[in-house]
């Protein structure tokens, strides 16, 4: 076996986006490109030797060609050993917990998340660091520094490892262990909740609908739901993983898993229907006539995580990203404890949850987490809801009535006006941000303008400053509009505009979402001129 050193030079680019590299698939496989990156991380890093990293991804296609790559890249810097899911699959939580668990110096994850797959579809590899978190901006901003400066890169020559089977082997001098993605995640997830009680609930003929979307959560769905904790065969839909995603597009919305929206508004409804994305960090949660936004789930499961046995002696904190809707802060409030707000993106949370300062986080983009592991995690928060429903005996929908009955309601929506031009969208904002100074105190349909900023991070933990991350515009009767380019999508620029409107009158409280923030939303338009500068009459997706 023969380490090699190929010549190269910088390929523009390869900035790590919100959640490390993300582009087109043949990008990806186009000459030097992974090797450059993935290179380009381990000279971030300092360098790989002795280490041991954690390698898996949502199975998308091109991760069996890349998981090759990058294990003879590991082996020819000298790693010590790779501990690779089988068929190199690790959905991300899984990933970040055999990180931290294994006490590994890292990990590298192949997807492209909630992206479609596919030859013409997208691709990614994204570093966790040791905390089983997604690197911070200091680790990929020197990784970015290191793309741009390579000259070459080194490669052991060798025949592909065989990754089918669970066990150990060998690459020149460094280890491959072969895992079971499942095992160790659903151990964790015993520990942290009351298995014996959900049985219980299946058994009393209480009915659920997991919808895997053709992804990585399809095998721990069937082994933790199905065969854990008896919920009948077919519970779990889509559950074999394909690279392809079946041709659809895995992201756990209202858009892209609209057969599991129209099960639960049908007659047939389950009384609890879920799905998650291509790598098993994203959640949508649903119940009979009912679909909970991320963040009245965020604020339902800090409200009664304490019913579950990881969370039965309270909460330390709670976080969530700045768009996300301001629900969870009541919680919080009437909890007494700390409710941080950060930039979109989960590696924000990581310094909160390792400096113990908040146990749950969430994010509008239907992420919710804990403590549990540093990324956020699709599963997790569907067994915690059902720990929740097997203790309390209520329905999902009962459950939204109740908390919004103490709490009030944040209605919520975001609208996604998807690969706009870019020049366009900055234009937009820059339009905006011009008028900040002036509209407090403007009064539109939505309300008076109590202050208009742009979101900047200090970040408690170490200090560290995070500016541009998103406008916003807070009316005086807690409305509010935020707007922020995506820092994940793959052509052009997508505007994300965040809608929100409180309401605690009691008479109010079960309302069309869209029908009650339709001043908010019209005042968006009057303010941004949304329609000018995107071309758009409408939004592409309303979530
Ligand atoms: C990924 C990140 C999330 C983030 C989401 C949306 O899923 O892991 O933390 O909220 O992308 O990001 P975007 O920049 O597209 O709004
Ligand atoms: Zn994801």
């Amino acid at each position: 076996m023969e380490k090699i050193t190929v010549q190269t030079a910088p390929i523009e680019g390869q900035k790590p986006g919100t959640s490390g590299l993300r582009k087109k698939t043949r990008i990806f496989m186009g000459e030097h490109y992974l090797e450059n990156f993935v290179q380009s991380i381990w000279n971030g890093i300092g360098g790989v030797a002795g280490k041991t990293l954690v390698l898996g991804g949502d199975g998308r296609y091109f991760s069996d060609r890349a998981a090759q790559v990058i294990l003879r890249m590991a082996a020819a810097s000298g790693a010590k050993r790779v501990i690779v899911g089988q068929n190199a699959l690790l959905s991300t939580p899984a990933a970040s917990n055999l990180i931290r668990t294994r006490g590994t110096d890292g990990g590298v994850i192949m997807s492209a998340s909630h992206n479609p797959g596919g030859i013409d579809e997208d691709f990614g590899v994204k570093f966790n660091t040791a905390n089983g978190g997604p690197a911070p901006e200091e680790v990929t901003n020197r990784i970015f520094k290191a793309t741009e400066e390579i000259g070459e890169y080194h490669i052991l020559s060798a025949h592909d490892v065989d990754l089918s089977s669970v066990g150990m082997t060998s690459l020149g001098d460094m280890e491959i262990e072969v895992v079971d993605p499942v095992t160790d995640y659903a151990a964790l997830m015993e520990e942290l909740f009351d298995f014996e009680k959900i049985r219980t609930l299946f058994k009393g003929g209480f009915t659920l609908r997991f919808d895997a979307m053709h992804a990585v959560t399809g095998p721990y769905a069937t082994e933790i739901l199905e065969n854990r904790l008896g919920a009948p065969a077919g519970s779990v839909l889509n559950g074999t993983p394909s690279p392809d995603f079946g041709g659809g597009h895995p992201d756990p919305n209202p858009i892209w898993a609209k057969p599991l929206v129209d099960l639960v508004m049908s007659d047939d409804a389950p009384d609890f229907a879920a799905a998650s994305d291509g790598d098993g960090d994203r959640n949508m949660i649903l119940g009979r006539g009912i679909y909970v936004t991320p963040s009245d789930s965020l604020a339902v499961l800090a409200a009664n995580a304490h019913l579950a046995p990881g969370y039965a002696g309270g909460l330390k904190g709670v976080a969530r990203s700045m768009p996300t809707s301001r629900a969870a802060d009541r919680v919080a409030e009437k909890m007494g404890i700390a409710c941080y707000e950060t930039p979109t993106g989960w590696k924000f949370f990581g310094n909160l949850l390792d400096a113990g300062r908040a146990t749950l986080c969430g994010e509008e983009s239907a992420g919710t987490g804990s403590d549990h592991v540093r990324e956020k995690d699709g599963l997790w928060a569907v067994l915690l809801w059902l720990n929740i429903l097997a203790e309390t005996g209520k329905s999902v929908k009962e459950t939204l009535s109740d908390h919004w009955a103490t709490y009030g309601r944040n209605y919520y929506s975001r609208h996604d006006y998807e690969a706009v031009d870019a020049a366009r969208a900055n234009e937009m904002l820059d339009a905006l941000r011009a008028k900040f100074a002036d509209l407090p105190g403007q009064t539109f349909s939505a309300g008076t303008v109590a202050e208009a900023d742009e979101f900047a991070y200090d970040d408690p933990v170490d200090g560290s400053r995070s500016e541009g991350q998103g406008l916003r515009i807070g009316f005086e009767n807690g409305s509010r509009i935020v707007m922020r380019l995506s820092g994940t999508g793959t052509v052009g620029a997508t505007l994300r505009v965040y809608l929100e409107a409180y309401e605690d009158d009691p008479a109010k409280l079960h309302e069309d979402a869209e029908a009650a923030l339709s001043d908010i939303i019209a005042t968006a338009e009057e303010i941004a001129r949304i329609k000018h500068y995107t071309g758009r009459e409408v939004p592409d997706v309303k979530t």
